[in-house]
């Protein structure tokens, strides 16, 4: 019987925002593992394609003043050439919002219709009597019913984490206008989620991929399983079967794109993609633990519902932090992939192995320059490009090339080795062990030909040099072979670099252990530019430059009413007496007539004038502070100044003392 095709696809990005290296964490590794498995000989089809719908991308248009669909076309062409230079070659990309999307969504809702897995239901829905809508997912914000934190419509963004569905938000505010939303009724449809617990948990139970994927899904489903709204009051996205006023919700239509994508292959291609998605399958989603509940409970259930085949596999990755903080555009922790790494000269090949050889799929992943560069130089270009480098560099300077004769039988046998680790890893997801593996068998090259030091070797004996010679370079051609689905633009090169004419993904990576046949090289080229110290510290500047930004702009206090300010009472005020406060490096005592009365106020100005100066000066003085005592000292009011060199305010024109600041 043959094999089922693989079908491997990757969390679709939205469209409202360039490409960062978090999102790099679901397609790097997805990439490496398609290449692998077609060059272990499986037949394998990988797409993706752009998530066009939902409130986040509206909210974006609207503030932009461009149409929805403008705004993910534009973003869908930027994630399309991103992903070709970073290397991850998808058979097709496509959009969520184009036809086949919207025509596969209504299909199977209207087929859960028809099963009876559907009901309509009222709910209290947050409006904005302002705006005169229903606010849908991120239109709205308020409080998570469930942890008490801030949170979004549709989920507890900075509490709990949970999804949130329409109706549950307490305390609703419109997003757009700042209005306190009411809840009003409204009609909407409902999945029946909650009937399928008796398929999930066996279903979750033998699902392969990463153990996070099925093990938080069990909790989750052991813990309560809701029935599921899946619709929304927008005009952008897949129109709800029959109702003219309501989209489905995007988390409906955007896993139906994977299918869509298929068939949007299959057509072109002449193929038929029912192969990919009925019945037995080997449907393989790579996704990053954000998504975890979308991929393993909502999209499984809508596809048994629907009677199509439910996943093989479901493949979580860890999250990416960056200098050990959550991502995040607003914080200023965030890395573009264009802008702060390829467009700077950076080699894809370098990001695509920190990701996937960083940590384990599953954990965490943390960027940092730094680490980021170390890695790079100490295992890329000190282990692997040195050793392929001095091995071809030998090989071409003392026999113009490869030698003839036999590699050594424990020389195949430790390339054999590294190749069944490789396989292993790979069909465990463990993209970090894979690589781990051919970096170790570089190693063993570097300490073989250290050794056996073939420059030495030659002076006295020309065979056993290019026999040495011989086994590197079957060592180096493994390695290139090995290497394609990690660093495919590196294994290119050092796979022409051996002299061979065709391409390196031509081979299946069984190659490694055919013996390398006699011929004659060209001198080589390093593979690899260390990556310099001023380099690394300019590109760290950048990051600490954009967080310093960030924070300076989250300083910014909450707006206050004018009641709030009519609390403040502000008079000027005329420095009597100044004194220091002795053992005090920073603090003044000062007398200061506030007009009919002399307040004692301890300020920490002593660094940057002397009590001589301010005494007759004019101040401004907050005189409703509680009074305190500072050092031992009582004081009685404040005396305002600017920034950190606490530059005194002073009345522009002459006033009396205890004039009020209005
Ligand atoms: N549109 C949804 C996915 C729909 S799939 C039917 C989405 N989009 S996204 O743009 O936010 O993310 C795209 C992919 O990148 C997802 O697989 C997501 O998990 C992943 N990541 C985005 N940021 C990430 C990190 N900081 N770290 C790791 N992966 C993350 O989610
Ligand atoms: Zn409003």
């Amino acid at each position: 019987m043959t094999q089922q095709p693989l079908l491997v696809t990757c969390g679709l990005p939205y469209t409202n925002g360039p490409c960062h290296l978090g999102h790099l964490r679901t397609y790097v590794p997805a990439d490496m593992y398609v290449r692998y498995m077609r060059r272990a000989g499986e037949e394998v089809l990988f797409v993706c394609g752009s998530d066009n719908h939902g409130t986040p991308i509206v909210v974006s248009a609207e503030e932009q003043g461009i149409s929805p669909r403008a705004l993910s076309e534009r973003y869908h062409k930027h994630f399309d050439e991103t992903f070709k230079r970073m290397g991850v070659m998808f058979d097709r990309f496509g959009m969520t919002d184009d036809p086949a999307t919207h025509h596969r969504a209504q299909s199977i809702v209207a087929e859960l219709e028809k099963k009876g897995y559907i009901y309509k239901q009222t709910v209290h829905q947050a409006y904005c009597t302002k705006c005169k809508r229903f606010l849908p997912d991120r239109y709205v914000e308020g409080i998570c019913p469930h942890c008490g934190k801030p949170a979004r419509g549709d989920e507890c963004d900075q509490g709990c984490g949970k999804h949130l569905e329409p109706g549950e938000i307490k305390d609703p505010v419109c997003k757009v206008c700042g209005t306190k939303a009411e809840f009003r009724d409204q009609e909407h449809y409902f999945f029946k989620l909650s009937e399928f617990k008796d398929f999930l948990l066996p279903f979750l139970d033998q699902v392969r991929g990463t153990s996070n994927a099925k093990n938080y899904a069990i909790g989750w489903i052991k813990e309560e399983l809701h029935d599921w709204c899946i619709t929304r009051t927008l005009e952008w996205g897949v129109k709800f079967p029959g109702r003219d006023d309501l989209v489905v919700y995007v988390w409906v239509d955007a896993p139906i794109g994977y299918i869509a994508f298929t068939e949007e292959w299959a057509r072109a291609n002449g193929q038929d993609w029912k192969r990919y998605w009925c019945g037995e399958n080997r449907v393989t989603h790579f996704i990053g633990g954000d998504i975890i509940y979308h991929h393993c409970i909502f999209w499984p259930a809508l596809l048994k519902g629907a009677g199509y085949g439910v996943p093989h596999a479901i493949v979580a990755s860890g999250m990416v932090k960056v200098d050990d903080h959550k991502f995040s555009k607003s914080r200023g922790y965030v890395v573009w992939t264009n802008d702060d790494y390829l467009d700077k000269g950076l080699p894809a090949d370098y990001l695509r192995y920190y990701l996937l050889a960083y940590t384990s799929h599953t954990k965490e992943l943390n960027f940092s320059w730094k680490v980021f560069s170390e890695r790079i130089n100490n295992e890329v270009v000190n282990i692997f490009g040195n050793f392929v480098y001095r091995t071809l560099y030998f090989a071409q300077k003392e026999f113009d090339g490869i030698p003839a004769g036999t590699v050594d039988p424990a020389i195949m046998d430790e390339i054999g080795k590294c190749l069944a680790n490789v396989d292993q890893f790979m069909r465990d997801y463990e993209f970090k062990g894979a690589v781990d593996a051919i970096m170790a068998l570089a190693a063993f090259g570097n300490t073989y030909i250290q050794t056996n030091a073939p420059w030495k070797l030659i002076k006295t004996d020309r065979a056993a040099a290019a026999q040495v010679i011989l086994n590197c370079v079957q060592i180096t051609k493994a390695l290139a072979l090995l290497i394609q689905p990690a660093m495919p633009d590196t294994a290119e090169r050092c796979w022409k670099q051996l002299g061979y004419y065709d391409s390196v993904a031509a081979h299946p990576i069984s190659d490694a252990t055919r013996p390398v046949p006699e011929a004659c090289i060209k001198p080589p080229t390093p593979l690899f530019v260390k990556m310099e110290e001023t380099q690394v510290k300019e590109l760290d500047a950048l990051l600490q430059k954009r967080v310093a930004e960030a924070n300076r702009k989250m300083e910014k206090t909450p707006a206050i009413s004018i009641d709030d300010f009519a609390k403040v009472e502000m008079k000027t005020g005329k420095v009597l007496a100044a004194e220091a406060i002795p053992k005090s490096s920073k603090l003044l005592k000062l007398q200061v007539d506030v007009g009919g009365e002399t307040r004692q106020i301890v300020s920490g100005i002593a660094q940057f004038y002397k009590p001589e100066e301010l005494v007759g000066q004019n101040v401004i003085v907050l005189t409703n502070l509680a009074p305190a005592k500072i050092f031992g000292v009582e004081s009685n009011g404040m005396i305002l100044a600017a920034g950190d060199a606490a530059s005194l305010l002073t009345p522009l024109k002459a006033v009396e003392p205890g004039t009020k600041i209005r």
